[in-house]
């Protein structure tokens, strides 16, 4: 390990607070007792519907809605890497936001972090809002922000840390402290940046933790979809409630894939960082490059509460070319390791330019205001050699460098 990396990465870091992580993603939920050939592997169960030995009277499983042997495997799995009690998966990210959404009424009041995932916010702007469901989005990168925007009706606290894709913190146990002055308030975090491997909002204080299953839990680019972990029976209870009524639910075969990416994640997670530290510290130091956002550079702002918070940091990167569209393009056109695509968090490397495509469903002031211009470039560094994501970054900041001079 060189220096610099000393003074980011402390002894603390690079490992989940949870030291039986490993054995947990490679044994929770799996025991082959439970299967009829004592199968290693969980097997995919199609089967729609499940022979009852009298009327109403059920081995387990009824319908393959309400409840699926892989998809209970899972699921077990997901509880136990997230330090949770329960939990349960959706067809994809956002069908488990609009399910957290329906513990909701008509009139209800939700606090919304303004800088969360694109599709969270259309989301709530343009799907909740026409339920009668209200929407504020506020800085929550100041506490007291989220605190002045609650109201009598204010039912559910949304979080997301850190932002897609400008890398801001919210400080979990802080907000979670405010929430609490309120009964009957949630808070729910998205978790997906970080996987339950680097961050557990629920030993913080969240109520929910919900992912984007589609991003790092699974990491091979192979799946869509989302879920919510909880240590209340009483938010699982009707959770399982609505996953059944709303019918969001993901298929076997999905569910047997992403159990298989889970066994790695501990692994995965640890070589994404590493080279996601790497990238940030060679952009950092590049002359064609105006500022860099990693939580694990002590240049970010927030990188005390990203140490207090985390034990490590995913692959996610963002920079600003010195430039703007034109010198951003550039950029990706001659990347030859990164793949130019929407998405993150898998073992590929990805490259994306926020205005124009994940974000390009946000007004522009708010875009703006947010700090996502065009000369922004998100990064989700895979797991490849290193010293081949480094070429390949060098040799397009010089094509981007050679367009700006001319
Ligand atoms: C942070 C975050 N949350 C939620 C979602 C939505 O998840 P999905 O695409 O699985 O519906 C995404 C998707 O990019 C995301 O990045």
């Amino acid at each position: 390990m060189d220096s610099m990396s000393n003074d980011v990465i402390s002894d603390k870091f690079g490992r989940s607070e949870d030291e039986h992580f490993a054995t947990k993603a490679i044994h929770e939920g799996q025991d082959p007792a439970q299967w009829t050939h004592r199968a290693v592997v969980p097997p995919i169960c199609p089967a729609t519907t499940f022979q009852q030995f009298a009327p109403a009277k059920d081995a387990g499983f009824v319908y393959g809605r309400s409840g699926n042997p892989t998809r209970n495997c899972l699921e077990t799995c997901l509880a136990a890497l997230e330090g949770g009690k329960y939990a349960l998966s959706f067809a994809s990210g956002l069908a488990t936001t609009l399910s957290i959404t329906h513990l909701l009424s008509s009139g209800d009041h939700v606090i919304c972090f303004d800088d969360v995932y694109g599709g969270t916010n259309r989301y709530f702007r343009t799907c909740a809002s026409k339920m009668g469901v209200e929407v504020s989005f506020v800085d929550a990168t100041d506490p007291v922000n989220v605190k002045k925007a609650f109201r009598n009706n204010t039912k559910i606290v949304w979080m997301e840390t850190p932002t897609n894709p400008t890398m801001k913190l919210v400080d979990i146990r802080a907000v979670s402290e405010i929430v609490r002055e309120h009964p009957g308030a949630l808070m729910v975090v998205d978790n997906t940046f970080m996987s339950s491997y680097f961050q557990r909002p629920l030993s913080l204080g969240a109520d929910i933790v919900m992912h984007s299953l589609t991003k790092y839990m699974n990491g091979h680019s192979d799946v869509v979809m989302g879920a919510i972990m909880t240590n209340r029976s009483d938010i699982w209870e009707r959770l399982a409630y609505l996953q059944n009524s709303l019918g969001c639910i993901p298929s076997p075969f999905d569910c047997f894939m992403v159990n298989r990416g889970l066994k790695t994640l501990h692994v995965r997670m640890e070589k994404h960082m590493q080279n996601g530290l790497a990238v940030a510290r060679f952009l950092e130091a590049h002359p064609h490059v105006d500022k860099v956002l990693h939580p694990g550079l002590p240049s970010h702002p927030q990188h005390e509460l990203a140490v207090r918070q985390c034990t490590g940091f995913s692959g996610m990167v963002s920079f600003y070319i010195k430039g703007g569209l034109q010198e951003a393009e550039e950029f990706i056109s001659n990347l030859k390791l990164f793949t130019l695509a929407e998405s993150l968090g898998c073992v590929e490397s990805l490259v994306e330019i926020p205005s124009v495509m994940t974000h390009a469903s946000l007004p522009k002031e708010h875009r703006e205001l947010l700090g996502i211009s065009d000369n922004l470039i998100r990064l989700s560094v895979g797991l490849e050699s290193t010293n081949d994501l480094l070429q390949d970054i060098e040799q397009a900041l010089k094509k981007a460098e050679e367009l700006n001079k001319k």
